[in-house]
């Protein structure tokens, strides 16, 4: 069989999963090489190559890929911070190595100001109303608040607050679910406008769903649609996250939306597509430039926000499905010839298990936390074995987890992460939770009601009530 060598740049499970949807090829010996954050166990067994570099700076990645420039045929790009900073063109320029994430002229996901701007030029009917808050234009914290109390009247209070860049300061913080009061709103704008522009905009009251795509430059190719989690508490309660867990269907679409949703989101990005792109192909946007966060409302889907990388643990969710081998798509994604991908017909539910600082749980839940299990080792082998006998239909990808003296520690952020696959979304979240379950020590938690019946039918009756307004 042809070798292949695959520079995989890892964050989290997310990196796991494509480590191990490249070493299932049935086509090829996929030698991979990882530029990790950690010593992630799944990543350190499975690569040919493994180095940690816990900032991901794009030098050191370099380095590491001009090493083994002679053994790798492509790389491909997980977390944003590496794409925003430019990793594909450093890699490009110094290497022979092709990249397969965007250039950092589109890396649309560091400023969600020009998103707004992208999407109020192409599609202003997606577009929430929003407002800029520039530090440069304001003389005074006085002066700002009576501009962004002014915004607030017109909208009624009901707004999310948004910092320009990923995750500055407080991150987005929405009116009834992060603050109740007009002081609490401009507290967590503060936060964020002292690192730069903040965004405020309409609050948009429907169902999320993620829209991932991948792209050769020429065409764009919709993967199935998947709902993240992001509160970190059941019931969606408490803080933002980066996803607690995710659900997809048999088939494209999620149960609480319409064809015509779906439609209506590969038209909308195909007309961004399209602006970005230009006449003919242009390869600085291959990858997944496209995994958007959209809104569902009674009148159709809003646009929430722009990524320029897969998600994470929406990912996770379709590569255990796709039905083509990974590195013949990369290579069609590289040749400029990918015009679909095939995912087998099955539903997929993916949930994490976090440390008990992760998203303030023990502060929420004291009672809950045992401390003595908080420093142990967690132990993987009994989610393993039930990998192994349930034919793979369970999938376990340690995250923010590392290998120290043979054993594995959670660290600080979400740990590690269980897919299950099946016919249909309850069985895939048995199979996702009796693995999570077997998945012991470090004083794990996770939330217990990801794609739970009574949560979908919560969004189904949510979106048939909306769509009667
Ligand atoms: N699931 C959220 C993210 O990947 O940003």
């Amino acid at each position: 069989m042809e070798k292949v060598g695959i520079l995989v740049v890892s964050y989290g499970s997310r990196g796991a999963a494509i480590v191990d949807a490249f070493s299932r090829s049935e086509n090829y010996v996929a030698e991979i090489y990882v530029a990790d954050k950690q010593r992630n166990p799944f990543n350190v067994e499975k690569a040919k190559r493994h180095v940690v570099i816990p900032d991901l700076n794009v030098e050191e990645i370099c380095k590491f890929a001009k090493r083994h420039e002679d053994s790798i045929d492509f790389g491909i790009v997980g977390p944003e911070k590496p794409i925003i900073d430019g990793l594909r063109d450093a890699v490009e320029e110094e290497t022979n190595i092709p990249m397969i994430c965007p250039t950092k002229r589109y890396a649309l996901e560091g400023s969600k100001v020009a998103q707004r701007y992208l999407f109020q030029k192409v599609t202003p009917e997606v577009n929430p109303l929003f407002k800029i808050f520039d530090p440069k234009d304001y003389s005074s914290v006085g002066e700002v608040r009576k501009k962004v109390y002014a915004w607030l009247d017109e909208l009624d209070n009901k707004v999310a607050v948004k910092p320009d860049s990923p995750a500055a300061g407080k991150g987005v913080g929405v009116w009834g679910d992060h603050f109740n009061t007009r002081e609490q709103l401009f507290e967590h704008f503060l936060a964020n406008y002292e690192h730069g522009l903040v965004i405020i905009e309409e609050k948009i009251e429907g169902e999320e769903s993620s829209f991932q795509a991948f792209c050769d430059g020429k065409y764009l190719v919709p993967l199935p649609e998947t709902r993240d989690y992001k509160r970190a508490f059941d019931e969606d309660k408490g803080p933002n996250t980066g996803g607690m867990g995710s659900y997809k269907d048999v088939g494209d679409l999620l149960p609480f939306m319409t064809k015509a949703d779906r439609e209506k989101e590969i038209e909308i990005m195909e007309k961004i597509f399209k602006e970005l792109k230009g006449k003919g192909s242009n390869p600085e946007l291959r990858g997944i430039p496209f995994y958007d966060a959209f809104i569902h409302t009674g009148k159709g889907p809003k646009i929430l926000e722009k990524n320029s990388r897969p998600g994470d643990p929406e990912i996770q969710n379709l590569l255990p499905i796709m039905k083509e081998d990974f590195v013949d798509v990369c290579y069609k994604i590289l040749d400029g010839n990918l015009t679909r991908v095939e995912f087998e017909e099955k539903a997929t539910v993916v949930t994490y298990k976090v440390p008990p600082n992760y998203g303030g749980y023990i502060n929420a839940f004291p009672e809950r936390v045992d401390r003595g299990d908080m420093d142990k080792p967690v132990d993987l082998s009994e989610a393993r074995r039930l990998s192994e006998k349930y034919g793979d239909k369970i999938r376990v990808y340690p995250a923010s987890m590392e290998l120290r003296d043979g054993k594995t520690y959670a660290l600080k952020s979400r740990a590690v992460c269980v897919v299950g696959v099946a016919d249909d979304i309850q069985r895939a979240r048995d199979l996702s939770l009796e693995g999570i379950k077997a998945i012991k020590g470090g004083a794990l938690w996770h939330r217990t009601d990801i794609a739970s019946k009574e949560h979908i039918e919560r969004s189904v009756r949510h979106m048939e009530k909306l769509r009667m307004l």
